[in-house]
């Protein structure tokens, strides 16, 4: 069974993607910490209580807060696009007798540190491991700082992040993930661990639209397909106006169905490295992809194709699975 450890910062598209691999059998998820990126990390950790708590559990992954700065640069979050609280204001939501209407899960954090539960997993699943990253590369490359021997027995390192031919989602060539912490990430790129990132190129293929998700949610009784339309109702307002439609991208959803659905997705070896000192350019991502112009020591693999339909169809038919 593979385990997987997943890092978040809860976050909307982050939310889909959590229940996704907690409602997935082909594998295990003994273990989520949390990092700085949407929204403060107090804050992220709070929002995946509240994810769990939507599910009915038999056993809680162990969670973990992880770092609340990046390594170098000030925290730049992403409240205009997931809300004040990151879940799309779901939090102020009540039951009729004022009771919180999404309440967090009862389970308690863990007294380790984010990267101090990584570097435990990692050593507690040696080869074995993957860890699925949905944020900032932060906590990351701080555990590979803390413990590189450790962090080497990774089996891989599944990302959503960067662009590689299409334009960035926080500045003209950076994606959010890789920008607020692009020293983090070259760290990470630039460690040996193999890593497979779904970058934008990627995610942009998946458009889930706002009727697609009323079809899929609004009229159903399930507290999970509830919540994610009331969570995805300010990124689609958002989209509305900034992005051109009415919808939403499920950016973090696909990292973890590369581990379900392997066979929507194609990707190509490249030699990926971060920009960490330009001002323009910081935290971009570049490869060269041409295949006349592969290197013959390639660092990651680039998701550059999704079977978008099938996907999205597997999604719901996951989240709707008795
Ligand atoms: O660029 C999209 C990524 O940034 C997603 O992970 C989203 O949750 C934000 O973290
Ligand atoms: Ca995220």
């Amino acid at each position: 069974m593979q385990q997987i450890l997943i890092d978040t910062d809860p976050g909307v598209d982050d939310a889909y993607a959590i229940l996704l691999a907690m409602l997935s059998h082909e594998f295990h998820v003994p273990a989520i910490t949390t990092v700085c990126g949407n929204v403060p990390v107090d804050q992220a950790t709070q929002n995946l209580l509240t994810i769990l708590g939507l599910l009915d559990l038999d056993e809680f992954p162990m969670i973990a807060q992880g770092e609340a700065a990046p390594l170098i640069k000030p925290l730049v979050t992403a409240a205009h696009v997931h809300g004040d609280d990151g879940l799309g204001n779901t939090s102020h939501l009540q039951n009729a007798n004022g009771s919180p209407l999404y309440p967090p899960a009862n389970t308690t954090l863990s007294s380790m540190t984010g990267t101090e539960l990584i570097l435990e997993m990692a050593a507690q699943y040696p080869d074995e491991l993957i860890i699925v990253a949905l944020g900032p590369l932060t906590n990351l490359a701080t555990a590979i700082r803390k413990d590189p021997a450790k962090m080497r027995r990774l089996r891989k390192i599944i990302i959503m992040g960067g662009v590689f031919e299409e334009y960035g989602n926080v500045t003209t060539t950076a994606e959010f993930n890789i920008f607020v912490d692009p020293h983090a990430a070259h760290e990470v790129f630039q460690f040996g661990v193999p890593v497979h990132i779904a970058p934008l190129d990627a995610t942009h293929q998946v458009v889930l639209t706002g009727e697609r998700l009323r079809t899929e949610t609004e009229n159903q009784e399930d507290r999970v397909s509830r919540f994610l339309w009331d969570a995805t109702q300010a990124c689609m307002e958002f989209y509305r106006e900034h992005v051109g439609f009415w919808g939403f991208h499920i950016h973090d959803a696909l990292p973890i169905a590369m581990l379900t659905h392997p066979d929507y997705f194609e990707s190509v070896n490249a030699y990926v490295q971060v920009e960490t000192a330009g001002d323009l350019t910081n935290g971009m991502t570049i490869a060269d992809l041409r295949p006349e112009r592969q290197r013959s020591d390639p660092n990651a693999q680039v998701c550059l194709k999704v079977a978008a339909e099938a996907f999205l169809n597997a999604f719901f038919e996951r989240l709707h699975a008795p």
